[in-house]
Protein backbone atom coordinates (compact mmCIF):
# COMPACT_ATOMS: atom_id res chain seq x y z
CA UNK A 1 0.00 0.00 0.00
CA UNK A 2 1.41 3.85 -0.71
CA UNK A 3 2.28 5.74 1.98
CA UNK A 4 0.85 9.35 1.23
CA UNK A 5 4.27 10.74 2.14
CA UNK A 6 6.56 8.74 0.22
CA UNK A 7 7.20 8.26 -3.51
CA UNK A 8 7.92 4.80 -4.81
CA UNK A 9 9.54 4.46 -7.98
CA UNK A 10 10.77 1.74 -10.27
CA UNK A 11 14.53 1.10 -10.84
CA UNK A 12 15.88 -1.06 -13.75
CA UNK A 13 17.64 -3.91 -12.03
CA UNK A 14 19.52 -5.76 -14.64
CA UNK A 15 19.97 -6.03 -18.63
CA UNK A 16 17.87 -8.98 -19.72
CA UNK A 17 18.84 -11.82 -22.09
CA UNK A 18 15.45 -12.89 -23.58
CA UNK A 19 12.38 -12.12 -22.12
CA UNK A 20 11.87 -10.02 -18.80
CA UNK A 21 10.92 -10.81 -15.57
CA UNK A 22 9.90 -9.51 -12.30
CA UNK A 23 13.78 -9.72 -11.38
CA UNK A 24 15.00 -7.27 -13.74
CA UNK A 25 13.19 -4.18 -12.18
CA UNK A 26 13.06 -2.88 -8.27
CA UNK A 27 10.84 -1.12 -6.30
CA UNK A 28 12.13 1.81 -3.95
CA UNK A 29 10.89 4.07 -1.69
CA UNK A 30 12.00 8.33 -1.14
CA UNK A 31 10.68 11.16 0.41
CA UNK A 32 8.81 13.01 -1.93
CA UNK A 33 10.73 15.49 -3.78
CA UNK A 34 10.97 19.64 -2.78
CA UNK A 35 10.89 21.57 -6.03
CA UNK A 36 12.97 24.26 -6.67
CA UNK A 37 12.53 27.58 -8.70
CA UNK A 38 11.42 26.94 -11.99
CA UNK A 39 10.32 23.54 -11.29
CA UNK A 40 6.74 21.60 -10.84
CA UNK A 41 5.85 18.73 -8.25
CA UNK A 42 3.59 16.00 -11.00
CA UNK A 43 1.74 13.50 -9.33
CA UNK A 44 1.57 10.74 -11.82
CA UNK A 45 -2.30 9.82 -12.81
CA UNK A 46 -1.52 7.10 -15.30
CA UNK A 47 1.39 5.42 -16.70
CA UNK A 48 2.07 4.08 -19.76
CA UNK A 49 3.69 0.60 -20.87
CA UNK A 50 5.12 0.21 -24.21
CA UNK A 51 7.19 -2.41 -26.15
CA UNK A 52 9.97 0.19 -27.22
CA UNK A 53 11.21 -0.16 -23.50
CA UNK A 54 12.17 -3.36 -23.84
CA UNK A 55 14.41 -2.13 -26.53
CA UNK A 56 16.19 0.52 -24.33
CA UNK A 57 16.62 -2.47 -21.65
CA UNK A 58 19.15 -3.71 -24.18
CA UNK A 59 22.49 -1.99 -24.55
CA UNK A 60 22.62 -2.71 -28.30
CA UNK A 61 23.21 0.23 -30.31
CA UNK A 62 19.67 2.17 -31.36
CA UNK A 63 17.94 5.36 -32.05
CA UNK A 64 17.31 5.47 -28.42
CA UNK A 65 19.97 5.56 -25.53
CA UNK A 66 19.94 2.15 -23.33
CA UNK A 67 18.21 3.04 -20.31
CA UNK A 68 20.97 2.74 -17.21
CA UNK A 69 20.92 -0.04 -14.58
CA UNK A 70 20.09 1.14 -11.70
CA UNK A 71 18.56 4.32 -12.59
CA UNK A 72 14.36 4.84 -12.70
CA UNK A 73 12.74 3.66 -15.61
CA UNK A 74 11.60 5.92 -18.05
CA UNK A 75 8.04 6.42 -19.53
CA UNK A 76 4.92 8.18 -20.90
CA UNK A 77 2.80 9.71 -18.00
CA UNK A 78 -0.22 11.37 -17.47
CA UNK A 79 -0.25 13.50 -14.39
CA UNK A 80 -1.36 16.33 -12.17
CA UNK A 81 0.76 19.09 -11.33
CA UNK A 82 0.85 19.12 -7.05
CA UNK A 83 3.05 21.88 -6.61
CA UNK A 84 4.59 25.05 -8.67
CA UNK A 85 7.48 27.24 -9.01
CA UNK A 86 7.29 27.78 -13.02
CA UNK A 87 4.97 30.86 -14.47
CA UNK A 88 4.35 27.95 -17.24
CA UNK A 89 2.10 25.61 -15.18
CA UNK A 90 -0.09 26.09 -12.56
CA UNK A 91 -1.35 23.78 -9.69
CA UNK A 92 -4.17 21.58 -11.02
CA UNK A 93 -3.08 21.21 -14.18
CA UNK A 94 -2.44 17.66 -16.19
CA UNK A 95 0.76 17.21 -18.36
CA UNK A 96 2.12 14.56 -19.97
CA UNK A 97 5.93 13.70 -20.55
CA UNK A 98 8.20 11.21 -20.25
CA UNK A 99 9.16 10.87 -16.63
CA UNK A 100 10.81 8.51 -14.15
CA UNK A 101 8.02 5.66 -13.11
CA UNK A 102 7.34 6.84 -9.95
CA UNK A 103 4.13 8.06 -8.49
CA UNK A 104 5.91 11.85 -8.27
CA UNK A 105 8.47 13.21 -10.89
CA UNK A 106 10.03 16.85 -10.52
CA UNK A 107 10.53 18.60 -14.31
CA UNK A 108 11.85 21.82 -14.60
CA UNK A 109 8.95 22.08 -17.83
CA UNK A 110 11.52 21.17 -20.47
CA UNK A 111 10.12 17.45 -20.66
CA UNK A 112 6.39 18.13 -20.08
CA UNK A 113 3.53 18.94 -22.26
CA UNK A 114 -0.03 20.26 -21.16
CA UNK A 115 -2.77 18.00 -21.62
CA UNK A 116 -6.18 19.53 -22.97
CA UNK A 117 -8.85 17.75 -21.24
CA UNK A 118 -11.38 19.79 -23.98
CA UNK A 119 -9.39 17.47 -26.99
CA UNK A 120 -9.93 14.13 -25.03
CA UNK A 121 -9.98 12.60 -21.61
CA UNK A 122 -6.90 12.74 -20.35
CA UNK A 123 -5.39 9.11 -20.70
CA UNK A 124 -6.05 9.66 -24.51
CA UNK A 125 -2.29 12.03 -24.70
CA UNK A 126 -0.85 8.46 -23.76
CA UNK A 127 -2.58 6.86 -27.03
CA UNK A 128 -4.59 8.28 -29.65
CA UNK A 129 -3.40 11.82 -28.71
CA UNK A 130 -0.17 10.75 -27.75
CA UNK A 131 2.64 8.92 -29.52
CA UNK A 132 0.93 5.89 -30.79
CA UNK A 133 -1.65 7.83 -32.58
CA UNK A 134 1.16 9.92 -33.92
CA UNK A 135 3.25 7.10 -34.77
CA UNK A 136 -0.24 5.28 -36.50
CA UNK A 137 -0.71 8.98 -38.28
CA UNK A 138 2.39 9.22 -39.63
CA UNK A 139 3.53 5.81 -40.58
CA UNK A 140 0.66 5.14 -42.42
CA UNK A 141 -0.27 8.52 -43.78
CA UNK A 142 3.65 9.73 -44.85
CA UNK A 143 4.97 6.13 -45.91
CA UNK A 144 1.97 3.44 -46.59
CA UNK A 145 0.15 6.93 -48.61
CA UNK A 146 -3.29 4.59 -48.74
CA UNK A 147 -5.43 5.76 -51.35
CA UNK A 148 -8.77 4.42 -51.75
CA UNK A 149 -10.21 1.33 -52.72
CA UNK A 150 -6.63 -0.28 -52.33
CA UNK A 151 -6.03 -3.06 -49.26
CA UNK A 152 -4.36 -2.41 -46.26
CA UNK A 153 -3.34 -5.00 -43.56
CA UNK A 154 -1.83 -4.34 -40.34
CA UNK A 155 -0.08 -6.54 -37.54
CA UNK A 156 -0.20 -5.92 -34.24
CA UNK A 157 -3.89 -4.79 -35.47
CA UNK A 158 -5.96 -4.98 -32.08
CA UNK A 159 -3.37 -2.88 -29.80
CA UNK A 160 -2.17 0.47 -29.29
CA UNK A 161 -0.61 1.57 -32.88
CA UNK A 162 -2.32 -1.12 -34.92
CA UNK A 163 -6.00 -0.16 -33.70
CA UNK A 164 -5.70 3.47 -35.28
CA UNK A 165 -3.85 2.53 -38.15
CA UNK A 166 -6.80 0.54 -39.06
CA UNK A 167 -9.22 3.25 -38.66
CA UNK A 168 -7.63 5.71 -40.37
CA UNK A 169 -7.03 3.63 -43.08
CA UNK A 170 -10.88 2.84 -43.23
CA UNK A 171 -11.26 6.59 -43.41
CA UNK A 172 -9.42 7.15 -46.37
CA UNK A 173 -11.86 4.43 -48.04
CA UNK A 174 -9.31 1.11 -48.51
CA UNK A 175 -10.26 -2.62 -47.41
CA UNK A 176 -8.68 -3.17 -44.28
CA UNK A 177 -7.50 -6.47 -42.60
CA UNK A 178 -6.14 -6.88 -39.39
CA UNK A 179 -4.11 -8.97 -37.94
CA UNK A 180 -4.51 -10.27 -33.98
CA UNK A 181 -3.29 -12.78 -31.50
CA UNK A 182 -7.19 -13.92 -30.19
CA UNK A 183 -10.41 -14.31 -31.64
CA UNK A 184 -11.87 -11.89 -28.64
CA UNK A 185 -9.22 -9.45 -30.66
CA UNK A 186 -10.25 -10.57 -34.14
CA UNK A 187 -13.79 -9.38 -33.09
CA UNK A 188 -13.23 -6.31 -31.30
CA UNK A 189 -11.45 -5.25 -34.91
CA UNK A 190 -14.32 -6.50 -37.37
CA UNK A 191 -17.50 -5.72 -35.02
CA UNK A 192 -16.65 -2.39 -33.10
CA UNK A 193 -13.68 -1.09 -35.25
CA UNK A 194 -15.01 -1.44 -38.63
CA UNK A 195 -12.11 -3.91 -40.06
CA UNK A 196 -13.23 -5.43 -43.35
CA UNK A 197 -11.69 -8.96 -42.26
CA UNK A 198 -9.22 -10.31 -39.88
CA UNK A 199 -7.12 -13.01 -39.07
CA UNK A 200 -6.02 -14.72 -35.50
CA UNK A 201 -2.59 -15.86 -36.49
CA UNK A 202 -1.92 -17.84 -33.54
CA UNK A 203 -4.87 -20.14 -35.10
CA UNK A 204 -4.95 -20.08 -38.45
CA UNK A 205 -3.72 -23.28 -39.75
CA UNK A 206 -1.91 -21.75 -42.79
CA UNK A 207 -1.23 -18.14 -42.22
CA UNK A 208 -0.22 -17.32 -45.42
CA UNK A 209 -3.52 -18.86 -46.91
CA UNK A 210 -5.42 -17.01 -44.80
CA UNK A 211 -3.80 -13.27 -45.83
CA UNK A 212 -4.77 -14.83 -49.42
CA UNK A 213 -8.14 -14.90 -48.37
CA UNK A 214 -9.14 -12.13 -46.77
CA UNK A 215 -6.87 -10.14 -49.28
CA UNK A 216 -8.23 -11.29 -52.86
CA UNK A 217 -6.91 -8.40 -54.85
CA UNK A 218 -3.38 -8.49 -52.80
CA UNK A 219 -1.75 -5.99 -50.29
CA UNK A 220 -1.26 -2.76 -51.32
CA UNK A 221 -0.01 -1.20 -47.94
CA UNK A 222 1.24 -3.50 -45.05
CA UNK A 223 1.99 -1.71 -41.44
CA UNK A 224 4.07 -3.94 -39.70
CA UNK A 225 4.18 -4.09 -35.97
CA UNK A 226 5.24 -7.35 -35.22
CA UNK A 227 7.57 -9.12 -38.05
CA UNK A 228 8.69 -12.85 -37.96
CA UNK A 229 6.35 -15.55 -39.31
CA UNK A 230 3.14 -12.96 -39.61
CA UNK A 231 5.12 -10.73 -42.40
CA UNK A 232 6.61 -13.35 -43.91
CA UNK A 233 2.86 -14.51 -44.67
CA UNK A 234 1.71 -10.72 -45.75
CA UNK A 235 4.93 -10.15 -47.48
CA UNK A 236 3.83 -12.98 -50.01
CA UNK A 237 1.27 -11.26 -51.02
CA UNK A 238 2.59 -7.82 -51.92
CA UNK A 239 1.51 -5.81 -54.67
CA UNK A 240 2.85 -3.53 -57.65
CA UNK A 241 4.13 -0.81 -56.09
CA UNK A 242 3.21 -1.82 -52.19
CA UNK A 243 4.53 0.25 -49.38
CA UNK A 244 5.29 -2.07 -46.52
CA UNK A 245 5.88 0.32 -42.73
CA UNK A 246 8.29 -1.05 -40.71
CA UNK A 247 7.24 0.51 -37.15
CA UNK A 248 7.78 -2.48 -34.84
CA UNK A 249 9.11 -6.09 -34.86
CA UNK A 250 7.38 -6.90 -31.57
CA UNK A 251 7.99 -10.81 -32.21
CA UNK A 252 11.51 -10.39 -32.16
CA UNK A 253 12.29 -8.18 -29.17
CA UNK A 254 12.97 -10.96 -26.59
CA UNK A 255 14.78 -13.62 -29.16
CA UNK A 256 17.95 -14.21 -27.63
CA UNK A 257 19.29 -15.17 -31.39
CA UNK A 258 17.85 -13.42 -34.41
CA UNK A 259 15.44 -15.24 -36.75
CA UNK A 260 16.09 -15.80 -40.03
CA UNK A 261 13.26 -15.43 -42.63
CA UNK A 262 12.39 -15.48 -46.07
CA UNK A 263 15.06 -12.87 -48.28
CA UNK A 264 11.88 -10.02 -49.46
CA UNK A 265 15.09 -7.96 -51.90
CA UNK A 266 13.45 -10.13 -54.99
CA UNK A 267 10.07 -9.36 -54.06
CA UNK A 268 10.83 -5.68 -53.50
CA UNK A 269 12.89 -5.82 -56.57
CA UNK A 270 10.05 -7.38 -59.02
CA UNK A 271 7.02 -5.44 -57.46
CA UNK A 272 8.93 -2.31 -57.53
CA UNK A 273 7.98 -1.85 -53.96
CA UNK A 274 8.92 0.13 -50.86
CA UNK A 275 9.80 -0.57 -47.50
CA UNK A 276 10.67 1.40 -45.15
CA UNK A 277 11.69 1.42 -41.44
CA UNK A 278 10.32 4.69 -39.17
CA UNK A 279 11.11 6.22 -36.15
CA UNK A 280 7.24 8.63 -34.42
CA UNK A 281 10.09 11.15 -33.95
CA UNK A 282 11.67 11.34 -36.64
CA UNK A 283 8.44 13.42 -37.91
CA UNK A 284 8.46 15.40 -34.66
CA UNK A 285 7.81 18.67 -36.68
CA UNK A 286 4.40 17.58 -37.69
CA UNK A 287 3.31 16.52 -34.34
CA UNK A 288 0.81 19.60 -34.14
CA UNK A 289 -0.97 19.04 -36.79
CA UNK A 290 -1.32 15.20 -36.33
CA UNK A 291 -2.67 15.75 -33.15
CA UNK A 292 -5.05 18.41 -34.76
CA UNK A 293 -6.25 15.45 -36.98
CA UNK A 294 -6.23 12.80 -34.56
CA UNK A 295 -8.53 14.91 -32.48
CA UNK A 296 -10.83 16.20 -34.71
CA UNK A 297 -11.08 12.36 -35.47
CA UNK A 298 -11.76 11.13 -32.16
CA UNK A 299 -14.22 13.96 -31.21
CA UNK A 300 -16.24 12.85 -34.69
CA UNK A 301 -16.28 9.22 -33.50
CA UNK A 302 -14.39 8.46 -36.24
CA UNK A 303 -11.88 7.07 -34.33
CA UNK A 304 -12.86 5.00 -31.18
CA UNK A 305 -10.23 3.22 -28.35
CA UNK A 306 -9.97 0.64 -25.76
CA UNK A 307 -8.14 0.82 -22.79
CA UNK A 308 -6.98 -2.20 -20.83
CA UNK A 309 -6.14 -0.72 -17.25
CA UNK A 310 -4.21 -2.14 -14.60
CA UNK A 311 -4.78 -0.46 -11.75
CA UNK A 312 -1.89 0.50 -8.52
CA UNK A 313 1.60 1.37 -9.42
CA UNK A 314 2.87 -1.96 -8.27
CA UNK A 315 1.33 -3.70 -11.13
CA UNK A 316 3.38 -2.13 -13.32
CA UNK A 317 6.02 -4.62 -14.20
CA UNK A 318 3.75 -6.86 -14.84
CA UNK A 319 1.79 -5.02 -17.46
CA UNK A 320 4.93 -4.08 -19.07
CA UNK A 321 5.19 -7.68 -19.47
CA UNK A 322 1.89 -8.31 -20.34
CA UNK A 323 2.15 -6.75 -23.87
CA UNK A 324 4.41 -9.69 -24.54
CA UNK A 325 2.08 -12.25 -23.58
CA UNK A 326 -0.75 -10.40 -25.58
CA UNK A 327 -2.80 -9.54 -22.84
CA UNK A 328 -4.41 -5.95 -24.05
CA UNK A 329 -6.81 -5.43 -26.56
CA UNK A 330 -6.43 -1.58 -27.31
CA UNK A 331 -4.00 0.67 -24.98
CA UNK A 332 -1.99 -0.61 -22.15
CA UNK A 333 -1.86 1.59 -19.41
CA UNK A 334 -2.07 1.58 -15.27
CA UNK A 335 -3.70 3.42 -13.02
CA UNK A 336 -1.98 5.20 -10.35
CA UNK A 337 -4.71 6.86 -8.54
CA UNK A 338 -8.26 8.57 -9.36
N1 LIG B 1 8.35 3.11 -34.88
C1 LIG B 1 7.89 3.78 -33.84
O1 LIG B 1 8.17 4.97 -33.63
C2 LIG B 1 6.98 3.08 -32.88
C3 LIG B 1 6.21 3.78 -31.94
C4 LIG B 1 5.32 3.06 -31.13
C5 LIG B 1 5.24 1.69 -31.23
N2 LIG B 1 6.04 1.04 -32.11
C6 LIG B 1 5.97 -0.42 -32.28
O2 LIG B 1 4.67 -0.73 -32.72
C7 LIG B 1 4.30 -2.02 -32.25
C8 LIG B 1 2.96 -1.91 -31.53
O3 LIG B 1 3.12 -1.10 -30.37
P1 LIG B 1 1.87 -0.81 -29.43
O4 LIG B 1 2.27 0.22 -28.45
O5 LIG B 1 0.67 -0.58 -30.29
O6 LIG B 1 1.72 -2.21 -28.67
P2 LIG B 1 0.38 -3.04 -28.53
O7 LIG B 1 0.08 -3.57 -29.91
O8 LIG B 1 -0.64 -2.25 -27.84
O9 LIG B 1 0.77 -4.25 -27.57
C9 LIG B 1 1.61 -5.26 -27.94
C10 LIG B 1 0.87 -6.40 -28.70
O10 LIG B 1 1.82 -7.05 -29.52
C11 LIG B 1 1.38 -8.37 -29.77
N3 LIG B 1 2.50 -9.30 -29.63
C12 LIG B 1 3.23 -9.55 -28.52
N4 LIG B 1 4.15 -10.50 -28.77
C13 LIG B 1 3.97 -10.86 -30.07
C14 LIG B 1 4.61 -11.81 -30.93
N5 LIG B 1 5.62 -12.58 -30.50
N6 LIG B 1 4.17 -11.92 -32.21
C15 LIG B 1 3.15 -11.17 -32.67
N7 LIG B 1 2.51 -10.24 -31.90
C16 LIG B 1 2.93 -10.11 -30.62
C17 LIG B 1 0.32 -8.70 -28.72
O11 LIG B 1 -0.93 -8.83 -29.38
P3 LIG B 1 -1.38 -10.23 -30.05
O12 LIG B 1 -2.34 -10.84 -29.11
O13 LIG B 1 -1.97 -9.80 -31.34
O14 LIG B 1 -0.15 -11.09 -30.22
C18 LIG B 1 0.32 -7.48 -27.80
O15 LIG B 1 -0.95 -7.21 -27.29
C19 LIG B 1 5.43 -2.50 -31.37
O16 LIG B 1 6.26 -3.35 -32.14
C20 LIG B 1 6.17 -1.24 -31.01
O17 LIG B 1 7.52 -1.46 -30.71
C21 LIG B 1 6.89 1.71 -32.94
Amino acid sequence: MANSSRNRKILFAKRPQGMPDESHFKMMEEEIPEIHEGEVLIRSLYLSVDPYMRGRMSDAKSYAEPYEVGKPFIGGIVGKVTKSKNPRFQEGQFVEGRLEWAEYNVSDGSDIRKVNPEWGPITTALHVLGMPGLTAYFGLMLIGQPKEGETVVVSGASGAVGTIVGQIAKIKCCRVVGIAGADDKCRYLTEELGFDAAINYKSAENLRKAVKEACPAGVDVYFDNVGGKVSDAVMSRINFQSRTVICGQISQYNLEKPELGPRVAGQLLTTSSLMKGFIVSDYAEHNKEGLIQLSEWLKEGRIKYRENIVEGFENTVDAFLGLFRGDNIGKQLVKIVD
